[in-house]
């Protein structure tokens, strides 16, 4: 068994994806039921790292699954906070399915809104980046903003940033536990995204983007240990 401490050290963005590697829909649960912040437990009883996440949760996941062995391709969306489902589907497209994939562990609001292949949309809304269709799949973070803003004031939108931060960091260890890679994707095209997923207005929006492939090495990087004992 690998520890966390080595995942942690041993961890890189993937700097291209193969096109080709798969994960099993139990890996992708798994990796999915880790970003859930579990609201509904007081603070001190949700998983780490959401017990130091003090505020009501406010980003859900809007998926491009391109390769997850036992789930269709398609746009999928993960609802972080399940009381907020219903806004998210006011939110949303009418025509989105919400079909409950197969084998979906309990207590996981994860929903199929739309079947097909979306390699080419994600690549194209994550400012052409291939490594956003290559992949096993790729993600929008999808921030409550307007209302967010507005009762909490200016400040929250820094901590709509850190709640997105961690959620990024908790799958590049979990993609890295399972033998393949993920990348942070800053550069998207707004707008689009949110044409994806039906959203008219402020409501929401998207704040970061993520994708978790099969990585392809660069032979123009070197990797070094990062500390001096391990250097010897
Ligand atoms: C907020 C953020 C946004 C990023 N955006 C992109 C991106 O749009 N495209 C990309 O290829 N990599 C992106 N990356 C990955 C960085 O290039 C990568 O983290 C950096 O090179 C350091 O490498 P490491 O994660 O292996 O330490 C992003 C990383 C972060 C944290």
């Amino acid at each position: 068994m690998i520890s966390a401490g080595q995942i942690i050290r041993q961890r890189r963005s993937l700097l291209a994806c193969d096109g080709r590697t798969s994960i099993p829909a139990a890996r992708f649960y798994r990796m999915l039921g880790r970003v859930m912040p579990r609201a509904e437990l007081p603070l001190a009883e949700r998983p780490m790292p959401w017990d130091a996440i003090p505020w009501a949760p406010a980003i859900h996941l809007g998926l491009f699954v391109h390769r997850v062995d036992g789930i269709e391709p398609g746009l999928h969306a993960l609802a972080r906070d399940p009381r907020k489902l219903d806004k998210l589907k006011a939110a949303m497209h009418d025509h989105f399915a919400w079909e409950t994939p197969p084998g979906r562990p309990e207590g996981l609001p994860l929903f199929l809104l739309e079947r097909g292949d979306a390699r080419a949309l994600a690549t194209q809304v994550s400012c052409r980046q291939d490594i956003a269709g290559e992949g096993a799949f790729s993600l929008g973070m999808l921030a409550e903003y307007q209302a967010t803003l507005v009762e909490h004031g200016p400040s929250f939108y820094r901590r709509l940033f850190r709640e997105a931060g961690a959620i990024g960091q908790v799958l590049y260890l979990e993609a890295e536990a399972a033998g393949v890679r993920a990348t942070g994707i800053g550069c998207f095209f707004d707008d689009p995204v949110h044409q994806v997923f039906g959203f008219r207005d402020l409501e929401f929006q998207s704040l970061y983007h993520f994708t978790v492939g099969g990585p392809v090495d660069d032979p123009r990087l070197t990797t070094l240990p990062p500390y001096r004992r391990e250097r010897s």
